[in-house]
């Protein structure tokens, strides 16, 4: 997996300094809130499981699944996969994403949270790419980790067709890794 690795964007070290500072704020905004921390499978699971950590508060975990994203091309279709188990109706939602790219999915799924009753909806996304914004793309994070530039990142949760998800930091891939 390493040999794929062009080079390291953000070292572990770098990322969990960022948790700490992103987890501290969080805590302070969602206390005494129990807030649901909705998490967007599968690239922010190793982020998800760090950042609950990195809260230190009362919170209830959920999860939302959506399919459109395959290698390194947005196919453009949005599903749900999985909705969220819990009513959030009245309650504090948090959203946990690994990046913020397009744009189409926080957009999606800020949509599709909208008129289910939450007392407040936010967003805090590991890692930004603002040039790859769509137009037309409305939803803002409230919190971010990193602004990244334009490149194709794998690791700590971030896939490239499934790989590289277990890597303990964020890497941009070879070119001939992708192209294979
Ligand atoms: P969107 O284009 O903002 O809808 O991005 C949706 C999803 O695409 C993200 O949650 C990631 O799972 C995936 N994605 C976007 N950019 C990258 C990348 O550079 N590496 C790996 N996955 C990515
Ligand atoms: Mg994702």
């Amino acid at each position: 997996m390493h040999n794929d690795i062009e080079r390291i964007l953000l070292t572990e070290e770098q990322i969990k300094e960022k948790v700490a500072e992103l987890g501290k704020l969080l805590a302070e905004e969602y206390r005494d809130k129990n807030p649901v921390v909705v998490g967007v499978l599968k690239g922010v699971v190793i982020f998800y499981a760090d950042m609950i950590r990195a809260m230190d508060i009362p919170c209830q975990m959920d999860f939302m699944c959506i399919s459109s994203y395959s290698g390194t091309q947005t196919t453009g279709r949005t599903q749900i996969a999985k909705d969220l188990s819990c009513d959030i109706n009245g309650r504090h939602v948090l959203i946990l994403e690994d990046i913020f790219d397009t744009g189409n999915s926080l957009q999606f799924i800020t949509n599709h949270l909208k008129n289910k009753g939450a007392a407040s909806l936010k967003i805090c996304t590991l890692l930004d790419k603002p040039e790859r914004r769509k137009p037309g793309v409305t939803v803002k994070c409230d919190y971010t980790g990193f602004v990244i530039p334009n490149e194709f990142v794998v690791g700590y949760g971030l896939d490239f067709d499934e790989k590289y998800r277990n890597l303990p930091y964020i890497g941009i891939l070879k070119p001939e890794a992708y192209q294979n």
